[in-house]
């Protein structure tokens, strides 16, 4: 292991987060798939702890696992052997090989997960009134609340299909906010978008983070997303996926559209560029498929 994986593997929660909640621990995880006995290992002994409240950057070549790994946290999918606990408590492992999908932990889809029949404000009220817990006048409040929070004012009775894709992927993710989980995780959710859109979807998913320290597991294999959003970056070997550089993002947030062309981001992008371009070529040539 090189001394900079090591340094980041063990170091403590970065200073300036308020999340007490949230944290994964991934240890030693293996997720091998056997469609017909024809064995295909997805992760390799992978280990990472993630600090409650960070935004960590899963950035890795095509078909190398991370979907995996993020489905196993998830709930959605088994592991063949290893652990992932969530503040300490295991989600899954030995004698228990798949997590149970829970509101603590929940996948942000960015794309069409909304119900078009309904307003944007029973979109995000639809999980509470689904679990019961509060009464519909709290409901109600805390969606209008977290609404403002978004930057959603004025959009409540509107449906989805007549606001902006921007304004609807900040409904997207307050529908989810509103259970109140500890853990957003995203898989590539900005992947066929040109990058002014994204740098508006970067800028609505930062300022909503701001207000909601959660932690945030991300992926991509946009290297510019992910240093320009996260507070860690880690490179994900080509499959079977396991981190290959774990790198801190040095950059101080809040951060806006302007990080992109300061000194510093430029020097990480090529620190990282060449292996992240090394990965994907060991990729290209056994001839991955996108998972
Ligand atoms: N349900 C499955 N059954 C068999 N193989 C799978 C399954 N899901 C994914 N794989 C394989 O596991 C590898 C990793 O896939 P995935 O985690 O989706 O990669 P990524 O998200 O990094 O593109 C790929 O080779 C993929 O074909
Ligand atoms: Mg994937």
């Amino acid at each position: 292991m090189s001394a900079n994986l090591e340094h980041s593997l063990s170091r403590p929660p970065t200073a300036g987060r308020t999340a007490r909640q949230g944290a994964i621990s991934i240890d030693d995880v293996v997720k091998v798939y056997d469609p017909d006995g024809a064995a295909v290992m997805a992760v390799d002994h992978c280990t990472l702890d993630i600090p409650a409240g960070e935004i960590c950057m899963i950035v890795g070549p095509s078909g190398c696992g991370k979907t995996t790994l993020l489905n196993a946290i998830a709930g959605f999918h088994s592991i063949s052997s290893g652990t992932i606990r969530m503040d300490g408590e295991v989600l899954c492992g030995p004698g228990k090989p798949q997590a149970e999908p829970g509101s603590d932990r929940i996948v942000v889809f960015q794309n069409g997960a909304l119900f078009p029949w309904k307003t944007n404000l029973e979109n995000v009220a639809f999980g509470p009134k689904m679990q019961g817990k509060l009464s519909h006048k709290e409901i109600y409040a805390k969606a209008r609340s977290m609404m403002a929070d978004a930057g959603l004012n004025g959009t409540e009775n509107n449906y989805p299909g007549e606001v902006s894709s921007g304004l609807r992927r900040r409904v997207e993710i307050v529908r989810a906010l509103m259970n109140d989980p500890k853990v957003l995780l995203f898989d590539e959710p900005y992947r066929a978008l040109d990058s002014l859109t994204k740098s508006v979807m970067h800028e609505a998913l930062l300022e909503i983070y701001y207000k909601n320290k959660v932690t945030i597991f991300f992926i991509t294999h946009d290297l510019e997303e992910a240093i320009f959003l996260g507070h860690r970056l880690v490179i994900m070997t080509s499959r079977p996926c396991r981190p290959k550089k774990i790198l801190d993002v040095d950059i101080p947030h809040p951060r806006d559209y302007s990080v992109l062309t300061s000194p510093r981001f430029r020097e990480l992008m090529e620190e990282t560029s060449a292996i992240v371009h090394e990965e994907a070529k060991k990729s290209f040539a056994a001839g991955e498929k996108e998972g």
